[in-house]
C-alpha cells in the first residue's frame, strides 16, 4: 500500500496505524510518497529551506478542482516528519515485517523543493509551493548543482531507509521548462539525446546509477519508459497495464498500480452521499476482481510481475479518519487478490469473510467503509406495466420498503416481489438483519410517471460507454438525475456527438409539455447544447410542428428546456440535439471536443 503524504500530512501515530493494519491484511511493502508539489516532507538537515519553505503551502484549495472558480482557504498548511520519527516508523514497520520505501519525487511533482531552491529550475524563479492540485510545469532542470542537490537528499535518505528499492517517481513531468530552457537543451545536444523524453531518461539513469553505486536498486512510474528505460529500473504501472507488458517484456521488474483496480481515492459508490472524491469510481467488488497478471505476458515474462499496490492519493483526503474510509475495505480485496490464486477467489465467500472482519476493524476504531448492504433499484417496463425492482446489495439480507415518507423499519413491508409502478410513487427502502437492525443507508427513489414512461425510445448515437447511464430507456423511466453529479445512471453522456432523440408513444397522444435538462460545467468540459429542436408527428409521421426552444438557466450547472405543446395529438416526438462543439481557447480542455449530458424526458 501506497500513502501520499504530500498534498495532506498525517500525523506519525497514524502512520503506524496504517502499518498495523497492512500488517494484519500480511501487506508487506508501505510505499511512503514524501515529496510533492503541494508540500516536502521529510527533514533533510542539509536543505533547512526544504524544512523551512518546501514543507508549507500559503493556502488549500476549497472544494474540488473542477469547481470555478477557484477558491482557496487562505489558511497556512503543512508539516514534516523529523529523521528521529521517520527512523522510528521504519523501525516499526521492520518489527511488523514491512519494508518502507521511500518516494522522492524527481525530475517531476517539484515544485515545493524548487520554491525553496529556485535555482534548480530551468527558469530560476520561484513558483511557490503549489496550493492547487493537478501536473506542474515547473520541474527540476538538469544541471550538476541539480545533481549534487538530489545525491545529498538521497544520501541523508539512504541512510534512514535500508529498503533495496528507491522509488524516484518519473510520472506527469510536462518538458515545457525544458523546450525553453538553454541549458536543457546545451545538454541535450552535448549528450546526443534525440528530444526532453531522452532528456528524462538521461535524469534517471543518471540518478539510477548513483543509486546502484549505493547498493540500491530504483523503482519509477510507468512514464520512465519513455525516451528509454534505465538499464535496473522496477516499472511501477499506473496509466492501465501497458507499461507493464512493455518493461516485462523488456525483462525489468514491475509492480502493477493501475488506476482501473488500484487507486482508492476514486469513489466506491455512487451515493450522493459519498464524501468527496477525485473522480473516477472503483467499487469493492473491482478491486476483487483484479488480476495482476496482465494480458499479453508469457509464463517466463510474468514472473517479473512482482506484485501490486493499492495507491492512496490525498488531494480530497483531509485527515486520517477519511483515508480509513477510501482504503478500506479496498485494502483488505486487494490483499486477498494478491494472496490468492486465480482459481481460489469467491467475491460471495470474501464477502462473508468481510462482515467479520468488520467487528475487528470497529475494535481498531477503523473509519472503514461499508457498502455492502447498499441497495440497488431499477424501473422495468413490460406490456404489463412499469415495475420497481430492488436489490440488497452483496447478501441475501430483507429489505423493508415504505411509500408514504416515511423512515422504513423493520416492521414496515417487506419487499418480495417487484413494486408495480402506476403513479408517482416515493420510495423508501432499507435492509435489516434478522434482528431488525437496520444495516444499509436509506435508499430513495422519485419516480414521476409520465406519459413516455415505458414507451419506445431511440437515440442515433449510442452515449459514451463511460456515461451510459441505464441506456437510452433512463430517459424516460420517470427517475432524474442528480443535481449534482452528471455521473450516475440516469444521466446519459455524449462526447462531441450531435444526438437525435426518438420516441414513440405507441399511440396519438395529447401533450401538453415536454421538459428536459441538459448539464453544464465548463471546467469539467460539459456544455449545453448549442442548438436544441423538438418536433412532433402523427401516426403516419406527419409533421404536427417543430420548434427551436431556448434553455433556461437552472439552478448550478443545469440548463433546463420547457417547451408547451398545445393539446397536440401526436404519437412520434423528436428532439434533434446540436452539441456545443470544439472547447474554445481559454477555457478548460480548449480544443477538444465537449461533453453533452442529458435527463429524464419529461412528457406531460
Ligand atoms: C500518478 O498517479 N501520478 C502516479
Ligand atoms: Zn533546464
Amino acid at each position: 500500500m501506497h500513502l501520499d503524504v504530500g498534498r495532506h500530512f498525517f500525523p506519525v501515530e497514524f502512520i503506524k496505524k496504517y502499518i498495523d493494519m497492512l500488517a494484519l491484511l500480511k501487506m508487506n511493502t508501505f510505499h511512503w510518497h514524501l515529496t510533492e508539489d503541494q508540500g516536502w516532507r521529510i527533514e533533510i538537515k542539509k536543505y533547512p529551506k526544504l524544512q523551512e519553505v518546501a514543507a508549507w503551502r500559503d493556502e488549500t484549495l476549497i472544494g474540488h478542482y473542477n469547481d470555478m472558480p477557484h477558491q482557496f482557504d487562505g489558511k497556512k498548511y503543512g508539516g514534516f516528519y523529523t529523521q528521529e520519527e521517520v527512523k522510528e516508523i521504519v523501525a516499526y514497520a521492520a518489527e511488523r515485517h514491512i519494508t518502507v520505501i521511500p518516494e522522492i519525487e524527481m525530475p517531476g511533482h517539484s515544485q515545493a523543493a524548487i520554491a525553496a531552491y529556485p535555482h534548480l529550475g530551468c527558469t530560476g524563479e520561484n513558483p511557490g509551493v503549489a496550493k492547487l492540485w493537478g501536473v506542474f510545469e515547473d520541474i527540476y532542470c538538469p544541471k550538476e548543482e541539480t545533481f549534487a542537490f538530489l545525491e545529498a537528499i538521497l544520501d541523508e535518505v539512504l541512510e534512514l531507509f535500508p529498503s533495496r528499492y528507491i522509488h524516484i517517481g518519473g510520472d506527469e513531468a510536462p518538458k515545457t521548462r525544458w523546450k525553453n530552457c538553454e541549458s536543457c537543451q546545451v545538454l541535450i545536444k552535448k549528450e546526443g539525446l534525440k528530444d526532453e523524453h531522452e532528456l528524462q531518461s538521461y535524469f534517471i539513469t543518471r540518478i539510477e546509477k548513483y543509486l546502484n553505486s549505493k547498493g540500491r536498486q530504483i523503482i519509477g512510474w510507468d512514464e520512465i519508459l519513455e525516451g528509454g528505460l534505465a538499464p535496473n529500473a522496477t516499472v511501477m504501472s499506473w496509466r492501465g497495464v501497458e507499461g507493464a507488458v512493455a518493461a516485462a517484456k523488456q525483462g525489468h521488474k514491475v509492480i502493477m498500480t493501475p488506476t482501473s483496480h488500484c487507486y482508492f481515492d476514486y469513489y466506491q459508490s455512487n451515493n450522493d452521499t459519498e464524501p468527496l472524491a477525485i473522480g473516477g469510481f472503483l467499487p469493492l467488488e473491482k478491486v476483487y476482481h483484479f488480476n495482476p497478471i496482465p494480458e499479453g505476458l508469457t509464463v517466463e515474462e510474468s514472473q517479473f510481475i512482482m506484485g501490486a499496490q493499492g495507491n492512496v492519493w490525498t488531494e480530497y483526503i483531509q485527515d486520517q479518519k477519511q483515508v480509513e474510509y477510501m482504503a478500506f475495505p479496498r485494502a483488505v480485496a486487494l490483499s486477498e487478490v494478491l494472496w490468492t490464486s486465480e482459481e481460489n477467489k469467491n467475491y460471495g465467500d470474501f464477502v462473508n469473510r468481510l462482515e467479520h472482519f468488520h467487528k475487528r476493524m470497529d475494535v481498531l476504531e477503523m473509519n472503514y467503509a461499508n457498502h455492502l448492504y447498499e441497495i440497488k433499484g431499477e424501473l422495468l417496463s413490460n406490456e404489463k406495466g412499469s415495475f420497481y425492482q430492488l436489490q440488497p446489495g452483496e447478501t441475501n439480507k430483507t429489505i423493508h420498503f415504505t411509500t408514504d415518507e416515511s423512515e422504513p423499519t423493520s416492521q414496515s413491508e417487506k419487499y418480495n416481489n417487484s413494486i408495480p409502478v402506476t403513479n408517482n410513487l416515493h420510495l423508501k427502502a432499507a435492509v435489516f438483519d434478522e434482528n431488525g437492525k437496520r444495516l444499509s443507508t436509506v435508499f430513495e427513489e422519485t419516480i414521476k410517471m409520465h406519459l413516455a414512461v415505458g414507451k419506445n425510445i431511440e437515440l442515433s448515437v449510442e452515449p459514451s460507454n463511460v456515461y451510459s447511464g441505464s441506456g437510452a430507456a433512463g430517459l424516460i423511466n420517470g427517475i432524474q438525475g442528480s443535481d449534482k453529479r452528471y455521473g450516475d445512471k440516469e444521466w446519459l453522456g455524449f462526447w462531441g456527438d450531435d444526438l437525435v432523440v426518438e420516441i414513440d408513444l405507441g399511440t396519438e397522444t395529447e401533450i401538453h409539455t415536454i421538459k428536459t435538462r441538459f448539464f453544464d460545467a465548463v471546467g469539467q468540459w460539459i456544455y449545453a447544447p448549442s442548438l436544441v429542436e423538438v418536433a412532433l408527428l402523427d401516426s403516419e409521421k406527419n409533421s404536427l410542428s417543430n420548434q427551436e426552444v431556448t434553455l433556461l438557466g437552472g439552478s448550478k450547472n443545469l440548463k433546463n428546456l420547457e417547451v408547451n405543446i398545445n393539446n397536440l395529438k401526436a404519437r412520434y416526438i423528436y428532439i434533434n440535439i446540436k452539441n456545443y462543439g470544439t472547447i474554445p481557447d481559454g477555457a478548460q480542455g480548449a480544443g477538444h471536443k465537449a461533453w453533452l449530458f442529458m435527463d429524464e424526458i419529461f412528457v406531460e
